[in-house]
């Protein structure tokens, strides 16, 4: 019975995780790239080396907890060490991640985290500004503002920049139309996250800031939303429609090392660390940069990837990188050339994806009549059900709104290029805690839904509709761990 009920959870997880075939040639870039990195433009290197650039700040934020997510904080790590070797100082560099991961139970190596296959421990040395509950939005948002009296719980350490400073903000996790994951509720949102960058700015704390983010839908954070002018040029992982997609997942080629059941890291957030890890950041610029991301991440063969977007001041991009991550001296001589050139995984997995296939290899691994096997059974039939519960309640609510006819057609429209996804976000907002408190969390899969959310907000739906809609669906409320509201609303 039990073998049997496993055997179908694995067929069906399978099923969502059919991936591409593997692919094990080298990315090999056109000449122009080549050239790009070839000879050095005089024009992008003034100015480098003195002081006026200012300080240089950044905000590196991981938005998931449990080992499933292993890759979110080994990307974070992986982005403090370029920094660190580009010459930042620990006092201008505000971290943000769970900590969850280098001491879990899981972890085959205690204390280590790695990024890449073959990457070395990026975990040394990482400043633990504000780990568990202090990863929140509040503390991301007082932290860019540079309020050290916002904060609560953490290390107090801000962006406490003056008007030549340079500032790099980098996040990585799940994501949805409109939002953001954070360890515990409420997530980020589009408008309020785009309201604080426009407050830095209106407080001339900042001469430009680069954002690069890392989430599934992740162009919605900034369409429509982040306008011209405020010295802000953001890439995103994905636009506003697609999932991104974790990297060096079991399974793929390259392959973690065996003994790791989980991703170690993120397509996007890979791309753009592994071409700074090597290159000499005086002489590369934001634009070179990005287009060899938007390459390698949008991977030719369709099966997998997402479209690396640009929003904001995209006249920024032709500064150096250096500006923002400073350089490695070890790489001053490193020009680009093919040699050196990326190498793409074959693989990724669905960044929503990626906590089934954690719970699937160490189902698979374990030995037969192990608790260990028990509780991977267990945590892999959880999410799958929630996952089922989710999905079913939002369809049934858009047919309890909108008729069965309508329903579908409503829920899952699209704005047109450039508008944001719902003028009124304190609307949307009030319609999750409607749901979820009649429904449970929707936790990191249900981020997926927020287009719905938007949606039934955009067709002027009541909140009182909302919840005699919610407590026709939700009779009973769910006990499942992914649906509990001990985190919190997400809203
Ligand atoms: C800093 O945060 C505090 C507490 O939230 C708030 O009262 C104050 O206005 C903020 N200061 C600035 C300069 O935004
Ligand atoms: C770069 O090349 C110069 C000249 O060949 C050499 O003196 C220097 O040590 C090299 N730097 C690095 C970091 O390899």
């Amino acid at each position: 019975m039990i073998r049997y009920a496993a055997g179908a959870l694995f067929v069906l997880a399978l099923s969502i995780l059919t991936v591409a075939h593997a692919r094990h040639d080298l990315l090999r870039l056109p000449t122009e790239a080549r050239r790009f990195f070839g000879g050095a433009p005089a024009d992008s290197d003034a100015g480098a080396d003195d002081d006026s650039v200012g300080t240089r700040w950044a905000v590196l934020f991981a938005g998931s907890s449990g080992y499933w997510n292993y890759r979110h904080q080994a990307d974070v790590c992986h982005a403090y060490q370029i920094l660190k070797k580009g010459g930042l100082k620990d006092e201008n560099i505000v971290v943000f991640m769970y900590d969850d991961i280098a001491n879990n139970k899981e972890n085959p190596r205690p204390g280590v985290i790695i990024n890449n296959p073959h990457g070395e421990d990026v975990y040394k040395g990482v400043p633990k500004d504000y780990v568990g509950s202090a990863v929140n939005a509040e503390n991301f948002y007082a932290a860019i503002l540079g309020n050290k009296s916002a904060v609560k719980g953490g290390s107090g350490k801000v962006v406490d920049s003056g008007p030549n400073d340079h500032i790099f903000i980098y996040y990585t996790d799940h994501g949805g139309p409109g939002i953001l994951g954070t360890p515990a509720g409420p997530y980020i949102y589009a408008d309020d996250l785009n309201a604080v960058l426009k407050q830095k700015h209106a407080a001339r704390t900042y001469k430009s800031l680069v954002f690069y983010l890392e989430a599934c839908e992740a162009g919605s954070i900034f369409e429509g939303l982040l306008p011209e002018g405020l010295n802000i040029y953001a890439t995103t992982a994905s636009n506003a429609i697609e999932s991104s997609w974790g990297t060096y997942c079991p399974g793929e080629y390259p392959a973690p090392p065996p003994e790791y059941d989980t991703c170690l890291g993120d397509l996007y957030s890979i791309a753009w660390m592994e071409d700074s890890d090597r290159h000499n950041l005086r002489t590369e610029t934001l634009e070179q940069q990005y287009e060899l991301v938007k390459k390698r991440t949008a991977n030719d063969n369709g099966y997998y990837g997402s479209h690396v977007m640009q929003f904001g001041d995209v006249k920024l991009s032709v500064e150096a990188l250096y500006l923002y991550m400073g350089t490695d001296p070890a790489n001053d001589n490193a020009t680009f050339a093919e040699d050196n050139s990326l190498s793409p995984s074959s693989q990724a997995v669905n960044q929503r994806d990626a906590d089934l296939l954690h719970f699937w290899h160490k189902f698979r691994k374990a030995a037969e009549g192990s608790d260990r096997k028990a509780e991977a059974q267990n945590q892999l039939a959880e999410a799958m059900a929630h996952r089922a519960h989710i999905d079913n309640t939002i369809k049934l609510i858009g047919k309890l709104l909108f008729g069965i006819e309508k329903s579908h057609e409503v829920m899952n429209y699209v704005q047109p290029t450039g508008k944001p996804l719902v003028e009124d976000w304190s609307c949307m907002k009030t319609m999750v805690r409607t749901f979820e408190a009649r429904c449970g969390a929707l936790s990191q899969y249900g981020m997926k839904h927020m287009r719905a959310f938007a949606n039934i907000c955009n067709a002027g739906v009541k909140s009182e509709a909302m919840a005699e809609a919610s407590a026709q669906a939700c009779t009973t409320f769910p006990s499942n761990s992914w649906s509990s509201l001990i985190r919190g609303f997400s809203a």
